[in-house]
C-alpha cells in the first residue's frame, strides 16, 4: 500500500518536474469552521409524494406509533387480552388482526378504528395522550383512499428550515401525542412553539432525538427519527429555534 503511494507520488513529481511552467497551487482554505459546519447541508432531494395521497409508511405508521402505542408500554404494540387483541404496530397486523372491520378499505366511517376515536374511547388516557383532529382526518383519508401499504420519498430540503413548515409537522406526528395534556409524559409538553422551544433551549430535545446524553431516547421505544428529520431539527435549534 505504502509503496504504491510512494510510486504514485514520484510519477506525479516527474510529471510536474517535466513541465516548464511553474504552476501556482491554489491555497488551502484556512477559514475556521463555524458551528453549523458540523451538520452537512444535505442536497435537496426531490419529493415524489403525491400531495393528495396519504401514505402508510410516511404518515400513518408514525401517527399510530406515537398516539396509539406501538411501543411496549403503550397499548397496541402486540395483541393481548388488555388491548382486545388489537395490534397496530404494522400494516399487516392492522389489516389481518382478530378484530373484524377494524379498518374497512374505502369505508372509514364504518371502520371500528375511526368509530372508537370519534366516540372518544381511544386513545383512553387523555391527560397524557392526545390525537388531534388533523390526525383523525389523516387516518380517515388514508382509509378512504383504500388503506394501502404505501410509501413515498419525501426528499430532504435542509435549506431555509422553518418551524411552521418543517419542525412542527415532525414533532406533531412523532412526539406531541405523548407530550400533551395535563399530565404529559416526562413532564415535557411538546404541543406548541413555546413548549417546543423550551425543550430546544434546555438541550433535552436534541439529546432525546439523537439518543445521547442522560435523557431517555425518543420517540419512546419507537424507531429513531430519520436522518433528514434529525438534521432539520438540529439546524433549526442551531439557528436560534425561531418561530419562523
Ligand atoms: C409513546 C410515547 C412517547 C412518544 C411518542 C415520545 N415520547 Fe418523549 N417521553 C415519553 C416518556 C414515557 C418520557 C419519560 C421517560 C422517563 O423519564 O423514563 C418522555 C420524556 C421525554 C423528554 C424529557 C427527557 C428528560 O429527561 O427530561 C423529552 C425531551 C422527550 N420525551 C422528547 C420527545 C420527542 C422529541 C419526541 C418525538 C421525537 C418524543 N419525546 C416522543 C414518551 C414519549
Amino acid at each position: 500500500m505504502k509503496k504504491h503511494y510512494i510510486f504514485l507520488l514520484s510519477v506525479f513529481a516527474l510529471l510536474i518536474g517535466s513541465s516548464c511552467t511553474h504552476e501556482v497551487l491554489s491555497p488551502i482554505n484556512n477559514t475556521p469552521p463555524t458551528p453549523n459546519d458540523s451538520i452537512p447541508d444535505l442536497p435537496p432531494i426531490e419529493s415524489d409524494c403525491d400531495s393528495d395521497s396519504i401514505y402508510y409508511t410516511n404518515t400513518i405508521a408514525p401517527l399510530l406509533g406515537s398516539s396509539c402505542g406501538s411501543s411496549t408500554v403503550y397499548c397496541h404494540n402486540s395483541p393481548s387480552d388488555e388491548n382486545e387483541q388489537i395490534d397496530l404496530s404494522s400494516w399487516w397486523s392492522i389489516m389481518n388482526g382478530d378484530e373484524d372491520e377494524l379498518v374497512i378499505p374505502g369505508n372509514p366511517f364504518n371502520s371500528k378504528m375511526i368509530e372508537k376515536i370519534l366516540e372518544g374511547e381511544m386513545p383512553p388516557d387523555t391527560s397524557s395522550f392526545s390525537i388531534t383532529n388533523d390526525q383523525i382526518d389523516l387516518l380517515t383519508a388514508w382509509i378512504a383512499q383504500g388503506a394501502q401499504d404505501n410509501s413515498c420519498n419525501e426528499g430532504c430540503d435542509t435549506t431555509n428550515v422553518s418551524f411552521q413548515s418543517d419542525i412542527f409537522p415532525i414533532i406533531s406526528l412523532y412526539c406531541t401525542s405523548c407530550h400533551s395534556g395535563s399530565d404529559p409524559n416526562g413532564g415535557t409538553l411538546l404541543d406548541n412553539y413555546s413548549n417546543i422551544r423550551n425543550a430546544a433551549v434546555n438541550g433535552n430535545l436534541i439529546d432525546a432525538i439523537n439518543w445521547q446524553g442522560t435523557v431517555v431516547p425518543m420517540p419512546f421505544e419507537l424507531d429513531q427519527l430519520n436522518e433528514c428529520y434529525i438534521n432539520l431539527i438540529q439546524i433549526w435549534v442551531d439557528n436560534g429555534a425561531l418561530d419562523n
